[in-house]
């Protein structure tokens, strides 16, 4: 049975060194994942995003805020209520292959269920029901020491989800595979974990994981979530310069405000040329701004007229096979473009006509980081 998360207001503070200095982990992290949805933490190192997550397992004592899953509060150090983790019936999966090296992959499946007194007709079912759903069963009897890394997961997953928990909890799952390994897996736990229509919080720093795998992606950073959105959002309407960075706009202009008009503004670069572009929340006609582009929303072959049309003078080119990555100066910046497929069409030192499209351009107070 799959079951809302409520986290409300979490914060976990950390006291560490001597002299001892206070640090929030987590700091005032609320959000809702409806029952049957995923949603995936995102963030650099030390964010907050496992800690967050032990907070839902019980692991970690927040120093306050509420935890509330399926209705029942299981959380919440100012009324005194810690229920313990073995009591949640959640599930949870680690980067490292936390199997039982001694046992084989049906013994390591069916452990939960033993421990939790279920009869043996219902545990066979539910164990071949798992290792089909992880299509393992033809491994069933092998020790789990004979198995790659990715195998080794499934079997994480298979035993993590026998049990039937109210939530998935996975932290990195995926991140001591091969990139290989990794994109596949990537794809089979979302259509795992959405056939069972467990309710999941998972964890990574890979932004490429995240929007594969999140029906709602939280973007974190020092202990605080940024955004939380479904994917198109986070990728097209990002709430801040940390998001747009990190999900991959890694190109930034700074101009000022000439104008605004509605949720779009005029903006004047150093050169004086005027470039259009979303404008955030808050920022003002006369304010300096930090423009983000994503390299890949870089037209390289405009057609028609209008629409942020700038000259830029190829400086470099570096051709990756399925794809090239040009450096480009442009109204005094530097920025990069992707250019997808095989054929690079553009040489290096040349110049050539390049549209930088408004809607794809958003403006953030240059203050802000
Ligand atoms: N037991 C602990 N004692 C003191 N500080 C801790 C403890 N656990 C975590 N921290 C600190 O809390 C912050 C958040 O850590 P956390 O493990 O949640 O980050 P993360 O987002 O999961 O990072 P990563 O991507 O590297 O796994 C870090 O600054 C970390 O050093
Ligand atoms: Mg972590």
């Amino acid at each position: 049975m799959s079951s809302e998360l409520r986290v409300e207001q979490l914060r976990k503070v950390f006291t560490t060194g001597r002299p001892p200095v206070q640090k929030a982990a987590v700091d005032d992290v609320s959000f809702t994942i409806a029952a049957g949805e995923i949603v995936v933490l995102l963030g650099p190192s030390g964010c907050g995003k496992t800690t967050t997550l032990r907070c839902v397992a019980g692991l970690e004592h927040p120093t306050s805020g509420r935890i509330v899953i399926g209705g029942t509060m299981y959380t919440d150090p100012q009324a005194g209520v810690l229920v313990p983790p073995r009591s949640r019936n959640l599930g949870m999966v680690f980067q490292s292959y936390a199997v039982w090296p001694h046992m084989t992959v049906r013994q390591n499946v069916a452990y939960p269920l033993k421990a939790r007194g279920t009869t043996r007709e219902a545990m066979n079912k539910a164990v071949e029901e798992a290792l089909d759903l992880v299509e393992l069963r033809s491994y069933a009897d092998r020790p789990v020491t004979q198995l790659s890394g990715g195998q080794m997961q499934r079997v994480a997953l298979a035993r993590s989800m026998v049990y039937q928990p109210q939530i998935l909890l996975l932290d990195e799952p995926l991140s001591n595979l091969d990139a290989q390994l990794r994109l596949r897996l990537r794809d089979d736990l979302r259509r795992i974990i959405k056939r069972v229509g467990l309710t999941a919080l998972y964890v990574t720093h890979d932004q490429a994981e995240a929007v594969v795998l999140g029906d709602r992606i939280g973007v974190m950073r020092d202990g605080k979530m940024r955004q939380l959105d479904t994917p198109t959002e986070i990728y097209n309407r990002p709430a801040d310069l940390f998001v747009a960075g990190f999900s991959g706009a890694s190109n930034v202009i700074e101009g000022r405000v000439a104008t605004r008009r509605g949720d779009q503004g005029a903006i004047t670069l150093p050169t004086g040329e005027t470039l259009v572009a979303r404008l955030g929340a808050g920022v003002n006609e006369g304010e300096a701004v930090k423009i983000a582009l994503r390299p890949d929303n870089v037209d390289l072959a405009p057609v028609g007229e209008g629409g942020n049309r700038f000259k830029a003078h190829v400086r470099s080119r570096h051709y990756q096979g399925s794809q090239t990555v040009y450096e480009l100066d442009l109204a005094g910046t530097t920025i990069e473009a992707l250019e997808v497929g095989s054929n690079a069409s553009h040489q290096e030192a040349t110049d050539i006509m390049v549209a930088l499209p408004p809607d794809l351009c958003w403006a953030y107070p240059a203050s802000s980081d």
